[in-house]
This record gives structure tokens, sequence and C-alpha cells, in this order.
């Protein structure tokens, strides 16, 4: 049986991954944690505290009293928001998977660790058409400088001390469940409550900026297969590459006018649009695909037509 702990239940992936993880692992065995309280579902659908990740003691407390199996670990600071505050950004991104590292080569119950790490890991200097699994990594943003450190400590506790972690460099999600905070690509979530709400929408990155996108469905499907995989099918233990999408604002847009033909979309870059032309346009995700058969079922379309549908009903 597993015991799993999510930290970061509140947040874009948490609040969703956790509904996820409940149905597969039963209600009582996914125990939710989070600084801040995560939406109705979460509270009342099983087990839910507050449970800062930075606090080691309670931590390894929480961990050991709940017999936890399975770390997913996703509190972070965002891109946009991490540029605002380095150091302390830098700190809580980086102390957080230490701490988790370090429980979980001491405790012998957790058996496993999920980790996101991202496309902001690569740089200005990294090929932005394809990129590959390996390549030049020179991340310029605090945000990606913390995800590639993680990277390499990750496959390090892998290689020193056999822990068995396993990491997906997400895309930018989109969701409309819990909204974005503080991401270079959350753009792509605000223009479709800005769509319903105003019919129109200011972009802060400029029309023809490619970035790679994911549905969160697909995001929490890719993050469960990668769990469930095969410890030996995993040749890569760092963190997979995973494309999802890619898509620009005026292409997003056009899609939005198909359901609201009087939408309308306006640009004024500002200081997300260096951190979205540092980061590829589109990904090679072949060895995802390879090792654990990563699978989409978002397209565009679909994503745009769900998304309008998820906001109206939720508005309502
Ligand atoms: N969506 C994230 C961000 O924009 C990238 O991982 O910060």
């Amino acid at each position: 049986m597993e015991n799993i702990l999510v930290i970061g239940a509140a947040g874009q992936i948490g609040s969703e991954l956790v509904i996820a993880l409940r149905k597969k692992y039963g209600s009582e065995n996914v125990f939710a944690t989070d600084i801040k309280q995560p939406p109705a579902d979460v509270l009342e659908g099983g087990p839910f505290q507050i449970l800062d990740v930075m606090d080691n003691n309670r931590l390894i407390h929480f961990v050991i009293r709940h017999k936890i199996t399975q770390i997913y670990h996703l509190a972070a600071v965002l891109s946009g928001n991490a540029e605002k505050i380095p150091l302390q950004a830098w700190d809580i991104n980086m102390q957080s998977l230490m701490n988790i590292l370090d429980l979980a080569k001491e405790v012998t119950d957790v058996k496993r660790i999920f980790w996101p790490s991202s496309i902001a890991i690569f740089g200005p200097s990294t090929p932005r058409q394809d990129t590959p699994q390996y390549t030049i990594t020179e991340p310029n943003t605090v945000y990606g400088i913390s995800k590639l450190a993680g990277e390499r400590w990750v496959e390090y506790y892998h290689q020193r001390y056999g822990l068995d972690i396993r990491s997906i460099r997400y895309p930018g999600l989109i969701s409309y469940k819990t909204e974005a905070g503080g991401g270079t690509t959350d753009y792509a979530v605000e223009i479709f409550y800005d769509a319903i709400r105003e019919g129109k929408y200011e972009s802060f990155l400029s029309e023809d900026t490619s970035l790679p996108m994911m549905f969160m469905d697909d995001a929490i499907q890719a993050t469960i297969d990668l769990m469930d995989a095969e410890l030996e099918d995993l040749s890569i233990h760092s963190s997979y590459n995973v494309a999802g999408m890619s898509f620009n604002p005026k292409q997003l847009a056009e899609e939005i006018k198909e359901h609201i033909p009087e939408f309308e979309i306006t640009y004024k870059p500002d200081f997300r649009q260096a951190i979205a032309d540092s980061w590829p346009a589109c990904i090679d995700d072949s060895v995802a695909k390879k090792d654990w058969g990563l699978n989409y079922k978002y397209d565009i379309k679909c994503l745009t037509k769900t998304m309008l549908d998820g906001i109206k009903e939720k508005l309502s």
C-alpha cells in the first residue's frame, strides 16, 4: 500500500494531481499539504494539513508519522515571481528540494519521489527548435538556474544513494481549476479568463512568441505514467523533456476567435518577454516517448474549447 505526500497541493498542478492520485490510491492514502488552503475538493476529499516544506523538522515528523512511501514535491517560486525576489526564490526552490532529498536518503519507507523541472532550464544559447534532451543549458533566470541545479542534485542522489526520483521538464501548463502563479507562460491561462470576462486581452508576450504548452490533464497523466514506469526502463535520472504543443499568442487568439468572434488581443511585452525569448519554441520529447510511453490527448483546438467551457462553468 502506498502513502503519498503531495507538497504544494493548493497550487496549479497540486490541486489537480491530488484528485487524480486519490482516485488511483484511495482518498485516505493521499496526504495533501501546502502553506495555504487548497480548493474545497482537495480539502474535503481526503487528509489535508498546512505544512511548510522549509520547516524540516515538521516535514520529517510528518513523513515518519504517516509512513509516507511517495512524495510529490511541487512547491516552487515560478519564473516571473522569482525575478522579483531572486535570493529568496533560490532559497525556497533549492532548500525545499534538499530537505526532501536528504529526508528520503534517511527515511527508508520513502521509495519514490516526483519533482518537477521546467523548460526554464534552457537558456538563450540552447537551440530553440526541437530542443534535444541533451543540449546546452545556460539558463539566465533565477527559476531556471534553480531548476537546473535541482536536476543535477536529483541525479546525484540517484547515482550516489540509489534514490528513485523522477522528473519532467514541464512546458507551460494550462488549466482552469487553479490559476497559475507568477510564471512566464501564464498568458496562455489569463487570455481565456479575459476573453470571457472582457472580450479582450493585453498580452505581456509579443504575438510571435512561440512556447511549448500542455493542457493539465495531459500533464497529470504524464506524471502518473512516469511514476508508474519500471525503474529499469528509465534512461534519464535528471529530468525528461516533454513537448506538449507549441503555439504563440497570435495563434491562440485565432483559436479563441473561433468561439468568441469579437475577441480582441493587443500586445504590450513586459520583463517576461526576455524570459520567454530565452526558452525553447518547441521540444524534442522522443526519449520520454520511448522510455515510458509519453502521449497527449489535447491539441490547441481541444485545449481552447475545454478551457472556454470550463471557465464559463466556473464563473457562472
Ligand atoms: N510555467 C513556468 C513558468 O512560466 C515554466 O516552468 O515559470
